[in-house]
């Protein structure tokens, strides 16, 4: 399946992923800046949030549990489509998926 990360200033880049994989995982694995992943998934840290991009909130689902309490500690602005981007797995309908970078996540 395909991802595409959008940085703020507005460069676009597309990544190979596995169905299976995270997004924050797909991040990493292909050195896409803005997304940290501190905590390596745990739900722990917040470096890795992301905006989902509106054609695509439907698909990804709601947030998890306890997402939005770590939302209140990412660096940057919590808005409506903010997602913990370890939380949002890849399946085959999420093909294409086009996720926003915040500025920073530290
Ligand atoms: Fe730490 Fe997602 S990687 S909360």
């Amino acid at each position: 399946v395909k991802v595409i990360y959008v940085a703020k200033d507005g460069t676009r880049t597309e990544v190979k992923a596995q169905v299976g994989d995270t997004v924050m995982q797909t991040a990493l694995d292909n050195d896409v800046a803005g997304i940290v992943g501190e905590c390596g998934g745990s739900m722990m840290c917040a470096t890795c949030h992301c905006y989902v991009d509106d054609a695509w909130t439907d698909a990804a689902g709601p947030r998890k549990d306890g997402e939005d309490d770590m939302l209140d500690c990412a660096a940057d602005e919590v808005k409506e489509t903010s997602r913990l981007s370890c939380q949002i797995q890849l399946t085959p309908e999420l093909n294409g998926l086009v996720v926003h970078l915040p500025e920073d996540q530290v």
